[in-house]
C-alpha cells in the first residue's frame, strides 16, 4: 500500500524518482507525487491524483540539476484520492516535506493538539500531521537536529509506517524510518536509493540495506546510512545484502500485462519452487525449515492455517491436503478474524501463515498474537526477508519470483505447491503415507510444470476466443467439490478483482442450499470437475444446473465424457491425483478471468481500489 521512493547521488533526481514510482505502482495507483530540492529555490512539488503516467504530464524534471529527491504512488487511507491529499506533504513553515506508507492511529490527537498551538492542515491525511508534528518539535527546540525531531515525533505516533523526510535547511539529506511497511535503502557508488522495494534501483546497484523494524537512518552522501532505533536511539550496523533481483524479472518481457506474463511464467516458477526439495531418487522431501521442525509438526495437537485473500484460499487447500496425508487437524482462518476473535491457541499449536507479500497487516498482526501465546510460526512467503519472513520461526519460501500483477496468480500455484510437499513430508514422516504413494505423489510433483505448459499451450487459444462471450454478463458462479472447492473460491475472487463482475465461488452441493436461485439462461457457471475425487456427484450438480439453462463452463481432464456433453464450453487439463488437481485447473481460471477483464477494458494490472500488498488493516 502506497509506494515510497527517494534519491541522493550525481543523476537527475526527477527520472530516477518517477521511473522508480512506476516499478512501485503496483503498491497504489490513485494518486502520485515527487518532491525536489532544486538549488537556489528550494522545494518544488507536483502531485496529482491519478497514475505516475499523470504526474509525468504536470510535473518538469529542472534538466538535471536537482539531485535528490523523493516520490510517492498513493493507495487512500485518510482522505480521498484527491490532488491535496496526494504525497509528498509539506510543513506549515514549508521546509520539512514528507512521504509515507501506513497509517498514523492517533492522529486525530496530534492534530488537535498542533491545532490549538496554531497548525493549519489543507488535507485530510494523518500524513501531513505527521510532518507538522516534526516541525513542532523543531519550533519547540531550534537547536535540535533535524534526525532528531523526527525520531522524537516518531515516539509520539502509534500505527504502521515508513516514511521519507527531507528539510530544506539539511541539504542533500534523506531521514528514513520502518515501522511495519517496508523500506529498502540501495547502496551505488556515491549516490544512495531508498524504496518500499528493491524494484526501482536494482539497475543501479546490486547492494541494499533492509530497514529492520523499528530502525531509522539519515541518508547523505557526507555522512553514508547512518542507522539508529527509533526508540533507544542506539547506533545500528546494518546488514548488507546482496540483490538477487534482475531487471528481467520486473519488466513485462514483451507481455501486455505483467498479469499474462506471471501466468504464463507458472512453470518456471513451479519447478523453481520444487527444485532442490524433492529428490525423487533419494526418496526424500529436503526443505529445510520442515526437516529442522518435523517433531515440532508431529506433536502439534492441531494446524492452524492464517492468510488473506487468494492465500487463504490456498490454506483451504491445504487443510485437504495436510488432513489426507499427514491426518493433522487444520482450520483454516482469515487472519482479519482469527486476530480480534480472542481465538484459543495453546503451546501446541501450530501456526501456517502464508503470504505472498510477506506485509499483509492482518496476518503479522494474527502471528503475533499467536507467538504470543507460545504457537509455533511456519510461514510462507514469496518475498525473501519480508517481515512476515522474518517474524515466523521457521519457513519456507515460495521462490515464484517478484509478482507484479496485482492479481496474485504464480504466488497461488507456488503456495499451493508447498503446501503440497508440506503435507507428504508430514505424511510419510509420522507414518500415515505409506512409501510408494510418497513415492507416486512426489514424483507426480516433478511433473507439474511440464503439465502447465501444456495447460497454457492447450487452453490459451481457445480461452481468449470464449471469454469474448461473456462481456456483458454481470453473475459468475464457480463450483467446485473436495480439492476443487477453493480453486472456485479463487476462480471468483479472480474475475470479480480485475473484472469488476460480480462472482460467488460454492461447493457444488451448497448449490441447492441457495445459490440456484439465481440460475437462469443469462447466469455462466465453471464448473472444476477433475476425473477424480466426487466426479459422479459433479454430474448430477452439472445435470441440475443444466435442468434450469444455466451455461456450464466446464474445467475437466482430456478423458472425460459425461460433463463436457453437457457443457456449453469446455476446457481441458492433463490428468493427475486429484490432491494436484487445484494447481492444473488455477491456470485456465487465471486465463478466463484475465482475458474478459481484458476485452471489458479494464486495467488489469492494477485494478481499481486494490493494492499489491496490504500493509494497513
Ligand atoms: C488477490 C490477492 C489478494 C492477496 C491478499 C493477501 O489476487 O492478491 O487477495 O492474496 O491481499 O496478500 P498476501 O498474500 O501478500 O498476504
Amino acid at each position: 500500500m502506497c509506494g515510497i521512493v527517494g534519491y541522493t547521488g550525481f543523476q537527475e533526481a526527477y527520472s530516477v524518482v518517477v521511473n522508480g514510482l512506476k516499478r512501485l505502482e503496483y503498491r497504489g495507483y490513485d494518486s502520485a507525487g515527487v518532491v525536489l530540492e532544486v538549488p537556489e529555490s528550494g522545494f518544488y512539488i507536483a502531485k496529482t491524483k491519478g497514475k505516475v503516467a499523470d504526474l509525468v504530464s504536470i510535473s518538469q524534471s529542472f534538466e538535471g540539476k536537482a539531485r535528490i529527491g523523493m516520490g510517492h504512488t498513493r493507495w487512500a487511507t485518510h482522505g480521498v484520492p484527491s490532488d491535496k491529499n496526494a504525497h509528498p506533504h509539506l510543513s506549515n513553515n514549508g521546509k520539512i516535506s514528507i512521504v509515507h506508507n501506513g497509517i498514523i492511529e492517533n492522529y486525530d490527537t496530534i492534530k488537535k493538539i498542533l491545532t490549538d498551538k496554531g497548525y493549519t492542515f489543507g488535507s485530510e491525511t494523518d500524513t501531513e500531521v505527521l510532518v507538522n508534528f516534526i516541525q513542532y518539535f523543531m519550533d519547540t527546540d531550534p537547536a535540535l537536529d533535524f534526525s532528531e525531531a523526527v525520531r522524537y515525533a516518531l515516539n509520539e505516533v502509534y500505527g504502521a509506517y515508513a516514511i521519507a523526510v527531507m528539510h530544506r535547511d539539511f541539504h542533500g539529506e534523506l531521514v528514513v524510518a520502518r515501522l511495519g511497511s517496508p523500506l529498502a535503502i540501495g547502496l551505488g557508488e556515491k549516490e544512495y536509493f531508498i524504496a518500499s522495494d528493491a524494484s526501482p534501483f536494482v539497475e543501479f546497484t546490486k547492494e541494499a540495506i533492509y530497514l529492520e523494524e523499528g530502525h531509522m537512518a539519515t541518508i547523505s552522501l557526507d555522512k553514508g546510512v547512518d542507522i539508529r532505533t527509533i526508540k533507544g536511539n542506539e547506533r545500528i550496523t546494518p546488514a548488507i545484502q546482496e540483490l538477487k533481483l534482475s531487471l528481467e524479472e520486473i519488466e513485462k518481457g514483451g507481455y501486455e500485462h505483467f498479469m499474462l506474463k506471471e501466468i504464463f511464467e507458472q512453470p518456471k516458477s513451479i519447478h523453481d519452487t520444487l527444485r532442490g526439495r524433492v529428490l525423487v531418487d533419494e526418496g526424500i522431501i529436503k526443505m529445510a525449515g520442515i526437516w529442522d521442525h518435523l517433531e515440532r509438526f508431529s506433536k502439534a495437537d492441531r494446524i492452524i492455517i492464517i492468510a488473506c485473500g487468494t492465500s487463504w484460499h490456498a490454506g483451504l487447500t491445504g487443510e485437504y491436503l495436510i488432513e489426507e496425508y499427514a491426518r493433522i487437524p487444520v482450520e483454516v482462518e482469515y487472519a482479519s478474524e482469527f486476530r480480534y476473535r480472542n481465538p484459543i491457541i495453546t503451546e501446541r499449536d501450530v501456526v501456517i501463515a502464508i503470504s505472498q507479500s510477506g506485509e499483509t497487516a492482518d496476518t503479522m498482526a494474527a502471528i503475533k498474537l499467536a507467538k504470543e501465546k507460545g504457537a509455533f510460526i511456519y510461514g510462507i512467503c514469496n518475498v525473501v526477508d519480508s517481515s512476515i519472513a522474518r517474524i515466523s520461526d521457521a519457513g519456507s519460501y515460495t521462490h515464484a519470483g517478484p509478482e507484479i500483477g496485482v492479481a496474485s496468480t504464480k504466488a497461488f500455484t507456488a503456495q499451493l505447491t508447498i503446501l503440497s510437499l508440506i503435507a507428504l513430508k508430514l505424511g510419510k514422516h509420522n507414518g500415515n503415507l505409506g512409501n510408494a504413494e510418497f513415492m507416486k505423489l512426489i514424483s507426480e510433483l516433478e511433473t507439474l510444470p511440464k503439465k502447465i505448459e501444456e495447460v497454457l499451450e492447450t487452453t490459451h487459444g481457445s480461452i481468449k476466443e470464449m471469454s469474448k462471450n461473456f462481456l456483458e454478463v454481470s453473475n459468475f458462479l464457480y463450483l467446485g467439490r473436495g480439492y476443487n472447492f477453493p480453486t472456485a473460491l479463487e476462480g471468483a475472487l479472480k474475475l470479480k478483482e480485475i473484472s469488476y463482475i460480480h462472482a460467488e465461488g460454492y461447493p457444488a452441493a451448497e448449490m441447492k442450499h441457495g445459490p440456484i436461485a439465481l440460475i437462469d439462461e443469462n447466469m455462466p457457471i465453471v464448473i472444476i470437475a477433475p476425473q477424480k475425487g466426487h466426479y459422479d456427484k459433479i454430474v448430477s450438480n452439472v445435470q441440475e444446473i443444466k435442468a434450469r439453462k444455466g451455461k456450464v463452463i466446464s474445467v475437466v481432464n482430456y478423458a472425460d465424457s459425461r460433463v463436457s456433453k453437457m457443457s456449453d464450453y469446455t476446457i481441458e487439463i492433463p490428468d493427475s491425483s486429484e490432491c494436484f488437481s487445484p494447481i492444473l485447473a488455477s491456470v485456465p481460471l487465471q486465463l478466463m478471468a484475465y482475458y474478459i477483464a481484458v476485452y471489458r477494458g479494464a486495467n488489469v494490472d492494477q485494478p481499481r481500489n486494490l493494492a499489491k500488498s496490504v500493509t494497513v488493516e
